[in-house]
C-alpha cells in the first residue's frame, strides 16, 4: 500500500425513502472503498429524509439491478436521517435538491462537515439523481450509471483532498 492515510472519514450518502438511490449509494462507494483497501479509512452509511420504510430492505428493484452488476445490497436496512448523524458524518451527500433542503433544515450551527449534492462528485451533465421509485426498470439503470461515476469521482476527491493520498489515479 502507498502513503497510509491518517484518519477515519465518515460518508452518509441521503435521498427520500432510503430505498433506491441512497443504498445504491452505500453499496456502490462502499465496494469502491473496500476494494481501494480504504474500508479502515473511510465509513459509509445511507438514510433518507423519509420515515416510510423504516427497517425495510432496498425495494426488490434495487437489489435486482446491484445484483446484476455484483454489488449486494441485500443486508442493507433503511431508516431515517437525524440531526445527531451531523455528528457523526463528516460528509453528508443528498440525491437531490429537495433531499438537500430538507437536509439545510436538520443541520446544526455546530456541523464543520460537508453537505452538498452528490452527483457533482462526478463528471455527468446532471446535478441530482432521479428518483425511480414510481419509474420503470430502466430507472434503476440510470440511478447505477450515475452513482457509480460521481462515487469515483467521490473516492478520488476523499484519497487526493482528505486522505492527502498522492497516489491516488
Ligand atoms: P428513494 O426513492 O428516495 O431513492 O429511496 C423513494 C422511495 C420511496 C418513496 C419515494 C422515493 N416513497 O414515496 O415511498
Amino acid at each position: 500500500m502507498p502513503d497510509v492515510p491518517r484518519r477515519e472519514i465518515a460518508v452518509l450518502f441521503v435521498c427520500l425513502g432510503n430505498i433506491c438511490r441512497s443504498p445504491t449509494a452505500h453499496g456502490v462507494f462502499e465496494q469502491m472503498v473496500i476494494k481501494q483497501g480504504l474500508n479502515q479509512h473511510i465509513r459509509v452509511d445511507s438514510a433518507g429524509t423519509g420515515d416510510w420504510h423504516l427497517g425495510k430492505q432496498p425495494d426488490s428493484r434495487t437489489i435486482a439491478a446491484g445484483q446484476q452488476r455484483g454489488y449486494d445490497l441485500s443486508h442493507l436496512r433503511a431508516r431515517q436521517v437525524a440531526a445527531v448523524d451531523f455528528d457523526l458524518f463528516d460528509y453528508v451527500l443528498a440525491m437531490d435538491g429537495q433531499n438537500l433542503s430538507n437536509l439545510q433544515l436538520l443541520q446544526p450551527d455546530h456541523f464543520t462537515g460537508t453537505l452538498s449534492l452528490f452527483l457533482p462528485y462526478g463528471q455527468g451533465a446532471l446535478d441530482e439523481v432521479p428518483d425511480p421509485y414510481s419509474g420503470g426498470a430502466e430507472g434503476f439503470e440510470q440511478v447505477l450509471d450515475m452513482v457509480e461515476q460521481a462515487s469515483q469521482g467521490l473516492l478520488r476527491h476523499l484519497r487526493e483532498d482528505v486522505l492527502n493520498d498522492a497516489s491516488s489515479s
